[in-house]
């Protein structure tokens, strides 16, 4: 059996996970796998195929990462968007749809991203876990990064709904 680069490395995070019936499946996988890479994983729901609304496990998910209660956290829905979209609401939250490895490296290394979204229902569990374990195992590069990623902390203190004086064209 391939352990998880985390697990190998000894690594043992907290790690909050979250889904709609859409996604359901998929995060019960993925929360078995951690488990067994002996990370602490808490799970916000759902909890059957039940139709759920993505946005209300989005935010509990978001907010357990925000208060630092959590170190990461993955969240599923259909496409991995809604759930995206929903978390990044939160302060101090950095969610990302990913699809492939390579980006889950890039989410980290230069983003710092924080949550991770997957899509259930586009994404297979065997890819889920290689994705898992890029996003846990790629430490943020700092540096010029830092900068960047302080940016966008600076928007979510200043930004104010309707505050872009659009010229008419
Ligand atoms: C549910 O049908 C679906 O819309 C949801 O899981 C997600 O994909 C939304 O972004």
């Amino acid at each position: 059996m391939r352990l998880p680069y985390s697990f190998r490395r000894g690594i043992r995070m907290r790690i909050v996970v979250g889904s709609d019936h859409a996604g359901f499946a998929l995060k019960e996988h993925v929360k078995s796998y951690l488990q067994r890479s002996g990370h602490h994983v808490y799970d916000v729901g759902t909890d059957s195929e039940e139709s759920a609304d993505y946005p209300d496990y989005a935010l509990e998910a978001a907010r357990m990462v925000a208060s630092k209660d959590a170190d990461f956290g993955v969240l599923v829905c259909g496409t991995g968007l809604g759930m995206a979209i929903a978390a990044n609401k939160v302060r101090g939250v950095r969610a990302v749809q990913v699809m492939d490895p390579e980006l889950a490296e890039m989410a980290r290394r230069h983003n710092d991203a924080n949550v991770l979204t997957l899509a259930g229902r586009y994404t297979d569990p065997a890819t889920a876990e290689r994705i898992v374990d890029a996003f846990l195992a790629t430490p943020f590069e700092g540096g010029r990064h830092e900068r960047r990623v302080g940016k966008i902390g600076a928007i979510e203190g200043e930004e104010r709904p309707g505050t872009i004086d659009r010229k008419e064209a």
